[in-house]
């Protein structure tokens, strides 16, 4: 009987610029494993025929990005805590009956924040910007990380209002309009969880919103987090953090997931650092 390859991959659509390819298989050589990892372009609509059809061609591991993460819920038999609160599911492993779901993002942005950046998270009065699959992946770590109030806003308020209340603690979570943001006063912490940048858009953000201890964070690196860091900057925060650190730590707790190993993930992010000229957009 001829062995099958295990075979790894992340879909997405667009997808072709993703770097997890090339982080997993740094992870797969620091610890002297041979896998393959591909990037598979795939249309919401197709995603459910593209997994099994994956998983019949050797597929044993998936992470999942934009737009696929909350849709791709439905499709597994099982779901970890993780992925359960957050609604959204960005690694997938394959057991007999059927794909069991899991989330890193989460992991990911606090492990970069409060261990590669030394911040400590606890107590700040925070504003998650966009409420898609990323914010929905960190804002449970997040409030499980100790900041304070969370309040989210979204372009389409029904999601910022729909992820609060899934997020299930009404004295602490609160949803607002855009447009009432000028008058929130500053916060301690702010995130843009949005794709704005990956479309060159620009987001309306009234400079009261930050003060000079705020910690900025955009999930987005490379070109599509240029916008937001320099409005964080112009706006005086303390710090302005781009989301690679949090791109590499979500794949290694994936990694970790997958192979039981948990690889060193500084090396590969100061690679993926010093060739930030030329990164893509996009997890
Ligand atoms: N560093 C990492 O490891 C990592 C991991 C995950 C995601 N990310 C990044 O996080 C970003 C969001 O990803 P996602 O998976 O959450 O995408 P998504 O599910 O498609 O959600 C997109 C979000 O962006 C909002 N948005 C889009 N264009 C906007 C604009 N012009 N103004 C204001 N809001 C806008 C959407 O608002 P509406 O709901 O109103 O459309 C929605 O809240 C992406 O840039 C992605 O690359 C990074």
């Amino acid at each position: 009987m001829s062995q099958q390859q295990s075979r790894y991959a992340v879909f997405g659509h667009p997808v072709a610029h993703s770097l997890s390819p090339r982080i997993h298989a740094a992870f797969a050589k620091q610890v002297g494993l041979s896998l393959r990892y591909d990037a598979i372009d795939v249309e919401p609509a197709d995603l459910q025929a593209a997994l099994a059809a994956f998983a019949a061609d050797g597929g044993r591991g998936a992470n999942l990005t934009l737009p696929h993460k909350q849709s791709a819920l439905a499709l597994c038999a099982g779901l970890s805590d993780r992925a359960r609160n957050a609604g959204a599911v960005n690694t997938l492993v394959r057991h007999e009956g059927g794909w069991f779901g899991d989330n890193t993002d989460g992991i990911g942005l606090v492990r970069d924040l409060t261990e590669r950046n030394a911040l400590d998270l606890r107590g700040r009065r925070t504003l998650l910007l966009g409420a898609g699959g990323a914010a929905h992946g960190v804002a449970p770590a997040l409030l499980e990380a100790g900041i304070g109030d969370l309040f989210i806003v979204n372009r389409h308020p029904e999601k910022a209002d729909a992820l609060a209340d899934a997020l299930g603690q009404p004295g602490r979570v609160h949803s607002r309009y855009w447009n009432d943001l000028a008058t929130q006063g500053a916060f301690d912490f702010i995130i843009n969880a949005t794709s704005a940048g990956r479309g060159h858009e620009t987001m309306d953000l009234p400079f009261g919103i930050a003060a000079g201890r705020t910690l900025a964070v955009d999930l987005s690196y490379g070109e599509a987090a240029i916008g937001f860091l320099a409005w964080a900057r112009s706006a005086n925060c303390a710090q302005a953090i781009d989301g690679l650190g949090m791109l590499v730590e979500q794949a290694a707790a994936s990694f970790e997931i997958w192979h039981g190993q948990r690889p060193d993930t500084q090396p590969v992010y100061l690679d993926l650092r010093a060739l930030d000229v030329v990164l893509s957009t996009g997890d």
